[in-house]
């Protein structure tokens, strides 16, 4: 693949780690808000968790975005054959799904009474870990 390609592919991990770094932080947020009772503590991360969110948002578009552009390299029948790519983009629906979720959470939070308890969260928190070990998975091996 030609030099163009690559510094994009490059920036591409860039702006997932750092659309990563909210996926893994926003959620522990939650389970700190969840188990807090008074209501300096819980207005204070109702400010970080807006913050937070409208802080990686940008990050996750600029990773779809030159996810994107890179497949303007490969032409339609060779894209069609990348079943590793097709599995790929199912997950990163399920992650963009999974950061909007987040995005209503933080305002359910911010309207008043917990959403979901502390534990639901703990598991809640887990998900964005599985989906990164399979779409990495997925897109250094190739398996398909
Ligand atoms: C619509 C969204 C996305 C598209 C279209 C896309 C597409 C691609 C493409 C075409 C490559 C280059 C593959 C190669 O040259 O070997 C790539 C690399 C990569 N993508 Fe994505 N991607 C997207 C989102 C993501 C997300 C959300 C993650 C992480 C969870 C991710 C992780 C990676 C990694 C780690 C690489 C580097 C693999 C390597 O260097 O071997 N991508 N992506």
């Amino acid at each position: 693949m030609d030099n163009g390609y690559l510094w994009i592919k490059a920036f591409h991990i860039v702006f997932m780690v750092s659309w990563y770094a909210g996926l893994f932080y926003l959620p522990r947020l939650f389970v700190h808000h969840a188990m807090s009772e008074d209501a300096a503590t819980r207005a204070r991360l109702a400010i970080m968790e807006r913050k937070l969110y409208r802080f990686v948002t940008p990050w996750a578009i600029l990773t779809i975005v030159l996810g994107l552009w890179m497949l303007t390299w490969y032409p339609l029948e060779v894209l069609a054959g990348m079943g590793w790519l097709h599995a790929k983009l199912v997950l990163v629906g399920l992650l963009v799904g999974y950061h909007l979720w987040c995005g209503h959470l933080v305002r359910a939070f911010a309207d008043g009474p917990n959403p979901h308890s502390h534990v639901w969260f703990r598991w809640f928190n887990e998900f964005p870990l599985l989906i990164l070990v399979a779409v990495v998975l997925l897109v250094v091996l190739k398996p398909f």
